[in-house]
Formats: C-alpha cells, structure tokens, sequence
C-alpha cells in the first residue's frame, strides 16, 4: 500500500509535537484529520482540522468516526493530547492538580485509542498496517523521581501502563500500540520555560515525528507493547 492512500488521526496538534506529526506524515503523503483542542490553524493539504475536548468520550468518537467518513480508512492514531503541571511538592500543589493531569493526560489518551481501535476495525489486514500511539513522559518511568510532578508523573505511568494492555487486546486484530516517553522535547515552549537550560540533549520536534512514523510502518510493529524513551542524554555531544 502506498503512503498515500494512508489514514493518520493525530490529536495534540495544534501544540508542538502534534503539529510536527502531522508535518512529518504529510510530507510522506499521509493524509489524515488533525485535530486539537483549539482548531490547528493551517493542516496540510489533503487534512482536515476538527476541534475538541478529548477528555470527552462523544469528541473522540466523533472525530475518529469523521476521519472514517472522509477517508475510508484509519491506519494510525497518534494521542499526543496532554499538558503539564508541576513546581510543588505534592502537598503544596492545587488540590485538583491530580483530577487535571489525570483527565488531560489519561483520559484524552484512553479515549482517542478507544475511538481509534474502533475505526479501524477487526482486523484481516497486514500486521504492521494499523497502530496506535500514546505519548507518555520518560519522568514516568525514571527513577529516582523528579520532584514537583507528582501528579503528572502518576498520569503519565498510568498512560504508559495503558498501551502496555492496550497493545495485548489489539494485537490479536494485528493493531501495534507503543506508549513514548519523551525526555524533554525541544518546543518552543520548552526554549521559553526554560531559556539557560543545556538543550543538547533535547529531542528536536522532527525526530521525535519520524520515530512515529517508523511506528507505523511493519518494521516499528514489531516494537508493539513497549514504552520507549526519547532521551537525548545518552548521546555524547548532544542530539
Ligand atoms: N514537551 C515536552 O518536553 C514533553 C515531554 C514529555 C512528554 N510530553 C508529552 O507530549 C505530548 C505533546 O507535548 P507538546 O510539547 O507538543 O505539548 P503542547 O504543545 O502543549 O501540545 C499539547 C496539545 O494537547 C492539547 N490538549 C490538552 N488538553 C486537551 C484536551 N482535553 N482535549 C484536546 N486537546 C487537548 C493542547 O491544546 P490546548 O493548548 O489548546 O489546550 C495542546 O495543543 C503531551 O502529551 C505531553 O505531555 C511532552
């Protein structure tokens, strides 16, 4: 099968590494339905942009059903909806602080693959034609913990411990799902936040977008029900 006739969803992207997403697989031919929170403002040619609260089970179906419904077909679902929110231990943090990041974070994921694996069926098609992403955080899963996430963090595992089951019932349609665990992601939010920070081991935005995109590809299926770290830290001279 050709890119081209290939079907993306990709949520989170009107932000940074949504956006990047849907650049990367629309240079590869994809086309697909962006779609975020606010409306991605320019999708590629052959896009769709829709906008919602994926915290909501109604907008992730309907989103997923409204890519089925103008393409055809749903190969990959990237969740990369979520949000951050830290800088006090736990028991100086908002006292809804966990509600949020479980709700952002968690809930967006568990509904867009939901929807997803819906949309794309019961199967009969090549292993390594349909995946399913979950962006989770590499804090997540380094030990020891970082200190004023603890609410994020408990998001993200449990994000992380999602794909891992998610990856067991829908392998048996032949459907891979990966959970990514970004280290720090060079956006410019992040250049913003954090303007004196060494950036060498960043992940730039489009390396991250190509790892998703080799997911997709039945080389990447064989990497389904892990959680993988992007984490430029181990490379001697940066990313
Ligand atoms: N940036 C990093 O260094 C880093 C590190 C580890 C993990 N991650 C994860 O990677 C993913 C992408 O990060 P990013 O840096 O691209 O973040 P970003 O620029 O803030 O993009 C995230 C997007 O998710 C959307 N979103 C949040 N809540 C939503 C909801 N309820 N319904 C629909 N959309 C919602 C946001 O829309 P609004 O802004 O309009 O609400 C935003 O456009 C996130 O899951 C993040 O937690 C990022």
């Amino acid at each position: 099968m050709g890119a081209g006739e290939r079907v993306a969803w990709v949520t989170g992207a009107a932000g940074a590494l949504g956006d990047a997403v849907v650049r990367r697989l629309a240079a590869a031919g994809w086309r697909g339905l962006a779609s975020g929170h606010r409306e991605p403002p320019s999708p590629p040619p052959e896009w769709i942009a829709d906008a919602g609260d994926l915290t909501v089970e109604e907008v992730a179906t309907n989103a997923a059903a409204r890519a089925l419904a103008a393409f055809g077909r749903l190969d990959l679902a990237v969740c990369a909806a979520g949000a951050w929110e830290g800088g006090k231990e736990a028991d100086k943090a908002d006292p809804d602080q966990l509600e949020r990041m479980w709700r952002i974070n968690v809930e967006s994921a568990w509904r867009c693959a939901r929807a997803a694996a819906r949309a794309m069926g019961e199967g009969g098609e090549e292993v390594g034609g349909r995946a399913i992403v979950l962006v989770a955080a590499a804090s997540a899963l380094n030990r020891p913990a970082p200190a004023g996430a603890a609410a994020y963090r408990a998001a993200k595992a449990a994000v992380a411990s999602l794909a891992e089951s998610l990856a067991v019932e829908l392998g048996r349609r032949g459907i891979a799902v990966v959970a990514l665990a970004p280290g720090v992601l060079d956006t410019p939010d992040n250049r913003r936040a954090m303007p004196r920070a060494d950036r060498s081991a960043w992940v730039p935005l489009e390396r991250a977008a190509e790892v998703i995109a080799f997911l997709a590809t039945p080389a990447g299926a064989v990497l389904t029900g892990n959680v993988l770290t992007l984490d430029g830290r181990a490379l001697a001279g940066g990313a």
